[in-house]
């Protein structure tokens, strides 16, 4: 799942084998770099074991630990934990499976905890951050940081109204051509619904994403995803985060790329 509206080409290969939703995930997470050095300056700044909490197939816990860092991958997806403990620099990550919403944490462990790519947006509501929040400060050392990356700003759209949207992300295995396009960004009160379109193609000629471009494909599979994210102002993580305990401290911004949206991520001391 993504959660940044992207239009990129070039995704990390992922291997045949993989689970249709370690496709999806890397096709729409995994070619985004633009956070990785606020991560990796954190780690250095902050030494000591970090916890990532949905870590998806590892693009940043396990940058992280190619570093030289000891990390743990929290993830609720037993496909996407999979796929991250078959990747390089695995070994040296520790994996947990769990729901972040519920899993007990061990007290007073970690000096970092990475909350990436607007994932504490997909918690429903003050009471279920709150939760989440008390949690984490309870699992970070005296003096240890909470790092939250939060929607910057979001332009809604719709391709049903005619606009066309960003170009479609797509990567090639095994023959087959998966692509996935945001078709609608709708921001209402509460909630920002991202909705895609997932198509896996064969291209009928040698080419593939030339193929691609002319049509020469055989549709075999298309589903449409949807994404709903709380809608979270730093202002109001900031706020929560002081009522669990933890010290507000400056914000740090992941700037928009061509590729991406850019995000507000929130700093919270414990
Ligand atoms: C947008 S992805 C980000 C993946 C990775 N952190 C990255 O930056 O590339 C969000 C991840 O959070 C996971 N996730 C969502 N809710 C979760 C929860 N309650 N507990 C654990 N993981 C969760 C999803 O399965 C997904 O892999």
């Amino acid at each position: 799942m993504g959660l940044s509206v992207t239009h990129r080409t070039r995704v990390p290969a992922t291997p045949a084998s993989d689970h249709a939703e370690v496709v999806w995930h890397d096709l729409e997470c995994g070619s985004y770099r633009a956070d990785l050095p606020l991560w990796r300056e954190l780690a250095a700044r902050n030494p000591g074991p970090i916890l990532e909490i949905g870590a998806g197939t590892g693009r940043v816990a396990l940058e992280l630990a190619r570093a030289g860092h000891v990390v743990t991958a929290l993830e609720r997806e037993p496909a996407l934990l999979d796929a991250l403990r078959r990747r390089p620099g695995a070994e040296r990550a520790r994996t947990v499976c769990a729901d972040a919403r519920g899993v007990e944490l061990p007290q007073a462990r970690f000096a970092l905890c990475l909350v990436p790519m607007q994932m504490i947006q997909l918690l429903s509501g003050p009471s279920e951050r709150a939760r989440f929040l008390s949690r984490v400060r309870a699992t970070l050392r005296r003096g240890g940081l909470l790092a939250c990356a939060v929607l910057a700003r979001v332009d809604p759209f719709a391709c049903a109204s005619g606009e066309a949207g960003p170009a479609p992300e797509t990567v090639r295995i095994d023959g087959l051509l998966y692509t996935s396009r945001a078709t609608r960004v709708a921001v209402g009160r509460t909630q920002i619904v991202i909705e895609r379109e997932r198509r896996i193609l064969e291209p009928r000629g040698r080419s593939t994403l030339k193929a691609l471009a002319a049509s020469r494909t055989r549709l075999l599979r298309v589903e449409h995803n949807v994404v709903g994210l709380e809608r979270l102002s730093p202002r109001t993580l900031q706020r929560e985060g002081g009522a669990a305990g933890m010290r507000v401290e400056p914000v740090r911004e992941v700037s928009a790329t061509a590729d991406h949206t850019g995000s507000t991520v929130v700093m919270l001391r414990a």
